[in-house]
């Protein structure tokens, strides 16, 4: 039984990141997305939004389940059973700091991280980018599921 985790902000989840939780959970048993809940960092959606956007996207991925966490990672997959730590590597740009990340949590936890490359058609999105383009009027339909876009374009309404 292999149990890995997908972590990240999800501040909201957008393709990308579908991509890379549907292609781990075709390779691993099961695979948890780790909600990061970080109250000094503001976000567009509160942690328990985040989860519930997960949840919904993913509703069709029978070993895919969403939790928040706290803290260290490590400690996260300390507590969960976890294997390894599977995440998206969009450029050379996002190298440095996820290679400094596992290089970190390995050291200090024996915690593995996997890295997989990013779907090119996704590897210009990320969660700010999309809510910055979506703040000023852009179309993000195709860069984030309908359910995070319904979510999306109301929150920015309300803001
Ligand atoms: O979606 P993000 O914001 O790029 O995700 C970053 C995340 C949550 C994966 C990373 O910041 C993280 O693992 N934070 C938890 C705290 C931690 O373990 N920090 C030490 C990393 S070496």
């Amino acid at each position: 039984m292999i149990r890995v985790v997908c972590p990240g902000s999800f501040d909201p989840v957008t393709n990308g990141h579908l991509d890379i939780i549907g292609r781990a959970a075709n390779l691993y048993d099961q695979v948890i997305v780790a909600v990061l809940r970080n109250p000094s960092k503001s976000s567009l959606f509160t942690a328990d939004e985040r989860v519930e956007l997960l949840r919904e996207v993913s509703k069709d991925l029978p070993n895919v389940r969403v939790a928040k966490f706290n803290g260290l990672i490590v400690d996260f997959c300390r507590a969960n059973d976890v294997s390894a730590i599977v995440k998206g590597l969009r450029a050379v740009s996002d190298f440095d700091y996820e290679m400094q990340m596992a290089q970190m949590n390995y050291n200090q936890a024996g915690v593995e991280t996997l890295f997989m490359t990013t779907n090119p058609l996704y590897a210009f999105l990320s969660s700010s980018l999309v809510k910055e383009f979506a703040s000023y009027g852009g179309d993000v339909s195709g860069l984030v599921p309908p359910g995070v876009l319904e979510k999306l374009t109301t929150r920015l309404n309300e803001a």
